[in-house]
């Protein structure tokens, strides 16, 4: 009647594909104990490591708990314990770990009524309540694991997507924090067509090169025309960051979601630390705190 899960970090946008690329980490995440119980309702009952509201409709996990037993005959409650490992407003998808986590955990406690996919769409009403859109580029991947995209939101198509074994993920986290709020409010709502087709060509160069596992055609594939260039005044020391990953043999080097988090994806663990020497050695240059770390995917 209990259950302990580890809900992954993930990079959302991946560069090319705003709001519908996406990646789960595998050692950055949220630890979580949900528990099924007698009384009906969702309760949060503690959370650690970060000052979160624990009033059900002003928590994404208790909103998004709501969602999925809006759909169920089932008249149990759930309490949620949440050990928060992820800085909100870091972007690697804090809210979104928190609201996969508890729906994810709930089918599990109920002998999963639900597919994946409907997990992503009500994991999706934390993300609404944490930024005012119900992006799923950062739940998706953190139910499916790896790789996803969203091909379509209306109606939901979420399609997961091959994982090269060799991939790995380095994520440099300056100390500052961005909320996805403001940070979408800054882009633009047009897109001129000689930015949208280089855009959707990487799209599908990044979709191949994963299913090939064409690391080459995967580092080629890694730029955006669109986003990046308003998003990245945001971040310190960006440009420097990204150049000297690249230098340093990653494969290619974005925002992570809507930032300030930086990543950069490499082929093998040793190249991946290269990133890592590379991305400090920007930062204490310029002297900004940050905290650092790497992931297969
Ligand atoms: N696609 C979303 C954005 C992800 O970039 O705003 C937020 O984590």
């Amino acid at each position: 009647n209990e259950i302990k899960i580890f809900a992954p970090a993930t990079i959302a946008n991946v560069s090319c594909g705003f709001d519908v690329l996406g990646l789960a980490l595998d050692t950055v995440g949220d630890e979580m104990v949900i528990r099924k119980v007698a009384k009906p309702g969702v309760t949060i009952t503690k959370i650690i490591g970060q000052n979160l509201p624990l009033e059900t409709h002003k928590n994404v996990a208790g909103v998004a708990a709501l969602a999925l037993l809006a759909e169920t005959e089932s008249d149990f409650g759930f309490e949620i314990e949440i050990d928060k490992r992820i800085k909100p407003g870091s972007g690697i998808g804090s809210s979104a770990a928190s609201s996969a986590g508890t729906v994810w955990a709930i089918n599990e406690l109920l002998g999963k009524p639900f597919s994946v996919s409907d997990l992503v769409r009500f994991a999706m009403e934390g993300e609404r309540l944490a930024t005012g859109v119900a992006h799923a580029d950062n739940v998706a991947p953190a139910l499916f694991g790896g790789f996803t995209l969203v091909r379509s939101y209306e109606p939901l198509d979420v399609i997961s997507i091959n994982t090269p074994n060799e991939l790995y993920a380095t994520v440099i986290h300056p100390q500052i924090e961005v909320k996805t709020s403001d940070a979408r409010e800054i882009l633009k709502t047009t897109v001129p067509l000689k930015d949208a087709i280089k855009q959707w060509g990487n799209v599908g160069g990044l979709i191949s090169g994963l299913y090939t596992e064409d690391y080459e055609l995967i580092g080629r594939s890694l730029e955006d025309y669109i986003i990046e260039p308003i998003r990245s005044i945001l971040i310190p020391a960006f440009d420097a960051v990204k150049l000297q990953s690249i230098k340093a043999g990653a494969l290619g080097c974005g925002i992570s979601g809507s930032g300030p988090s930086i990543f950069a994806l490499s082929k093998g663990k040793e190249n991946a630390l290269k990133v890592v020497d590379a991305m400090k050695s920007v930062y204490k240059k310029v002297g900004i705190d940050y905290d650092i770390h790497i992931s297969k995917i």
